[in-house]
């Protein structure tokens, strides 16, 4: 059942909702009783969890769009204020993660990541920040928020993910460099950087590569999307003037 109204009365918008940590962060901010736009390209997943979340007694929207055709994320941004009338919450989440060694990359699985995490998550930014100055300036909350989901891979470069590793620097650059533009208009821009989660990302990988990172985390536990889900949840349910400019979550047992 939604019970708490932290967020009640609160619009959010995220991309990638559709699995992993954008699902789970759907979940968690529906459940502060904020109304909440899906975005991701799988229509049917979304379907399914906006049907959850109403059975929890929330509100949900879901958009198939793909983030990286900027008059989609337009459509996306412009649809969920002609909805419900404001935009309060962007969780910039949608991403790519396609490993292994720069000398063997096919330049597609590039592309991709720069498609994804660094050109779609800056036309969703560039596209919701007029509506989440609106709501700073307007809304009850009297600030708004836009997260952007990096990675312990922005903080840190990797042998074998150093293109995943520079998209991801770049979402902590953008977002450092947009929050010094934003902030004094109260829209709070975060930063996480989660180490590694238990969902579908790695799966899109060659099989050799995923070989490599099963090996890898073999012996750790990790995260959870709920983890990654309650850590935006803090972040979006602060006091107007708290804001929490970057948050990096590892699994206990990962080391790097
Ligand atoms: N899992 C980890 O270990 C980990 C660690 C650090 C950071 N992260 C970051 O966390 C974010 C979420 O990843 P996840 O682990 O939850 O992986 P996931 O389960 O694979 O989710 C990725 C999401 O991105 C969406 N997406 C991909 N391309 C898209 C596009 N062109 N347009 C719209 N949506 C698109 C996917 O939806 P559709 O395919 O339906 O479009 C899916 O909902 C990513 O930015 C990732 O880099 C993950």
């Amino acid at each position: 059942m939604i019970a708490s109204s932290g967020l009640a009365g609160s619009v959010a918008l995220v991309t990638g909702a559709s699995s992993g940590i954008g699902a789970a962060t759907a979940r968690a901010l529906a459940a502060e009783g904020a109304t909440v736009a899906l975005v991701a390209r799988r229509l049917d997943r979304l379907e399914d969890l906006a049907r959850e979340i109403g059975a929890s007694g929330g509100s949900a929207l879901t958009l198939e769009a793909d983030v990286t055709d900027l008059a989609a994320a337009e459509y996306v941004m412009t649809r969920t204020v002609s909805e419900y009338g404001a935009l309060d919450i962007l969780v910039n989440n949608a991403g790519v993660m396609l490993l292994g060694p720069i000398l063997d990359a096919p330049v597609e699985e590039w592309q991709r990541m720069v498609d994804v995490n660094l050109l779609g998550l800056l036309y969703c930014a560039k596209v919701a920040i007029p509506h989440l100055l609106d709501a700073a300036e307007n809304g009850p909350r009297g600030a708004a928020d836009l997260v952007n989901v990096s990675s312990v891979a922005g903080r840190v470069a990797r042998r074998g993910s150093g293109v995943y590793n520079a998209t991801k620097h770049a979402v902590g650059a953008f977002s450092e460099s947009l929050r010094q533009e934003v902030t004094g208009r109260h829209v709070r821009v975060s930063l996480v950087e989660p180490g590694a989660v238990d969902t579908e990302l790695s799966s899109h990988n060659r099989p050799e590569v995923l070989e490599t990172i099963k090996e890898r985390f073999a012996d750790i536990e990790r995260l959870h999307a709920d983890d990654i889900a309650e850590a935006i949840t803090y972040i979006v349910t602060r006091p107007w003037h708290v804001a929490i400019n970057e948050i990096l979550i590892r699994p206990t047992d990962q080391e790097q």
